[in-house]
């Protein structure tokens, strides 16, 4: 018997699951597992340009890039810093910043930092640069509290996610920027985290957090090739930004790390985020929109997101989450190709009351999972509320989320799905998914309030979604490549 909690951002809703694990296997589930495993494999050969609604779009993340070698670079060593690991380097990087300025007009320029351990504070970043960490260099946050500056809220947030009030900056920050590139030859950004999650967890914070990048009102920006460890909060978090593409990174933080996300698009649009390898104590990928009757007063949603070709562990947490901040809206998501492991949940929706917003058109395909707890979770009764000024009567809306072509192995239970009574979640539809469940199949689902769909789903869903798939192919969400023919199925 082993039992875990979940638990949402914005500490709210702690589900408390037992489960006996037996780690029976069936040989009829191997066998419809291989027969899965070819058709996605299949799948993954088909995979071509695709039309969304009806509009050719950046869904195959060639946005537009910075990756053009700049016509400067300069070393951080040309401002004075120490790579010992115990000089402090934030007033090298901020000088070394304020000259790259002056570049800006001028095509940009690179800061480039060589091998060694370079501590430092949080700063901020500017327009046309290129921030490139050589392999062995490592960025280290420092653990002194006022090496962090304090900085106001986000607009649709209201206040400090953890706590009321203002928040940490980041250990890295875009503000207004454009044309921004952190990349590097795998270095390393290690927040040193720890400290942090410490002062968590004995409630002796004063603040929110601070995550390890951030960007905020930024267009064009590009993360890729860095390994980033052991964040404070969150590990990248754009927000108000446009054209954003997080291409070859790692991330880790320990199984136990309180609440460490790994990317978090947050009121953005056409985000990328590919060949990702992410490993954290809480959800690996989640979208957000802002919180409540902040969140819908600055009314930004998330949309045009493609996830693509991650590999994805969130120990207590869910691997790709959706909320349950999402008072701006979610939609046009296609996440592809994700491989779950050693995970608390596969994919999860998480809304409340008070919320409004929407979380719509969402396809997620080709999905391997193996030793997850629960393979799928939807809920609207997950998340706390900034102040008591919500509006109670602000439904979230849940419609058109499809999940297909998924192979699950050691999974413990199939999944909880449980809408709002008056704002029921609809076009909820599932094709092609096995799961090789090690709890009784027969109580493997468990639903309430949502409407759907589903075909060739084994363990054999809840009744809500045994609509006719006929009924389907207009309700359910689907992208079509460009010739015109369907990919669903
Ligand atoms: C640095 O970023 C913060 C937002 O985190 C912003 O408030 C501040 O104005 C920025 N400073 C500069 C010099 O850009
Ligand atoms: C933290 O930094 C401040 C300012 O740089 C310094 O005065 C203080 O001694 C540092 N504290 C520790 C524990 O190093
Ligand atoms: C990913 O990053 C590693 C090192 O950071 C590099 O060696 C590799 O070529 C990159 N792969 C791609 C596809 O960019
Ligand atoms: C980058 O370095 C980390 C160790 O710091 C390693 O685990 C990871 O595999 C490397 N990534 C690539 C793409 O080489
Ligand atoms: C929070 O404030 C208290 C009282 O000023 C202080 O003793 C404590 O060190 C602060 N905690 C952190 C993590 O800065
Ligand atoms: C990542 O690194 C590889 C190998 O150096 C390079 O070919 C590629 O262009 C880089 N990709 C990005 C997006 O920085
Ligand atoms: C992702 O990885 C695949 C396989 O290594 C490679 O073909 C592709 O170019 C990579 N994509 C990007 C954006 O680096
Ligand atoms: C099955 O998955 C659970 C986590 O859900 C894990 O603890 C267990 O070790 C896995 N069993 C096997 C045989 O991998
Ligand atoms: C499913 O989730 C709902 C709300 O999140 C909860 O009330 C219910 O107990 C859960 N059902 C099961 C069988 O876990
Ligand atoms: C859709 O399914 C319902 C029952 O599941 C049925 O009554 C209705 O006629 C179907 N509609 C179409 C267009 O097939």
């Amino acid at each position: 018997m082993i039992i875990k909690s979940e638990v949402c951002s914005s500490a709210c809703c702690f589900s408390f699951c037992s489960c006996s694990l037996t780690g029976l296997e069936e040989e009829d589930s191997e066998r419809l597992l291989m027969k899965r495993l070819v058709a996605v494999l299949l799948l993954l050969l088909l995979n071509n340009a695709v039309k969304i609604n009806g509009e050719e779009s950046d869904w195959n993340c060639k946005y537009k890039t910075g990756l053009d070698p700049r016509p400067h670079s300069v070393s951080i060593l040309e401002f004075g810093a120490v790579g010992d690991g115990k000089t402090l380097n934030t007033l090298a990087f901020q000088n070394a910043i304020f000259y790259l300025n002056s570049f800006a007009d001028k095509g940009g320029a690179q800061l480039y930092v060589p091998p060694g351990r370079w501590l430092t504070g949080s700063f901020n970043l500017t327009s046309h640069l290129t921030l490139f960490l050589a392999k062995g260099a490592v960025l280290l946050g420092s653990q002194n509290v006022s090496h962090w500056e304090l900085i106001e809220p986000l607009p649709s947030y209201g206040r400090g996610l953890e706590l009321p009030g203002g928040r940490y900056r980041s250990l890295i920050t875009g503000y207004k920027l454009t044309d921004v590139v952190i990349t590097g030859d795998n270095g390393t950004i290690d927040g040193q985290g720890s400290v942090w999650w410490e002062w968590f967890s004995s409630h002796s914070l004063n603040y929110s957090r601070p995550h390890l990048i951030e960007f905020i009102s930024s267009n064009d920006v590009v993360i890729s090739n860095l390994t980033l460890s052991n964040s404070p909060y969150w590990n990248i978090h754009p927000v108000y930004c446009s054209n954003v593409q997080v291409l070859n990174i790692t991330v880790r933080a320990p199984s136990d790390s309180p609440y460490i996300d790994g990317i978090v698009p947050d009121s953005s649009n056409n985000v990328c985020i590919e060949n990702c390898t992410i490993s954290v104590g809480h959800d690996a990928i989640v979208l957000k929109s802002g919180w409540d009757e902040y969140g819908i007063a600055y009314g930004r949603p998330t949309t045009r997101v493609h996830i693509k070709r991650v590999h994805l562990r969130a120990s207590l947490g869910s691997a790709l989450a959706f909320g349950s901040e999402m008072s701006g809206g979610i939609s046009n998501v296609y996440a592809e190709q994700l491989y779950v492991h050693d995970s608390f949940t596969g994919i999860k929706l998480k809304t409340t009351r008070g919320r409004g917003g929407y979380m719509k058109d969402i396809l997620i395909s080709d999905v391997i999972m193996e030793n997850v707890e629960k393979a799928l979770g939807a809920t609207g009764h997950c998340g706390s509320h900034p102040d008591e000024n919500f509006n109670p009567n602000a439904l979230p809306i849940v419609d058109r989320i499809t999940l297909k072509n998924v192979i699950g192995k050691n999974i413990t239970r199939a999944g909880n799905l449980s809408g709002i009574q008056e704002s029921p979640f609809t076009s909820i539809c599932l094709f092609s998914i096995s799961l090789s469940i090690t709890s009784d199949p027969s109580t493997s689902w468990a639903c309430s309030n949502i409407f759907g769909f589903s075909k060739s789903v084994f363990p054999e869903p809840c009744p809500d979604l045994q609509s006719l798939y006929l009924n389907s192919s207009s309700a359910c969400f689907s992208l079509q490549p460009s010739d015109g023919h369907s990919a669903v199925l």
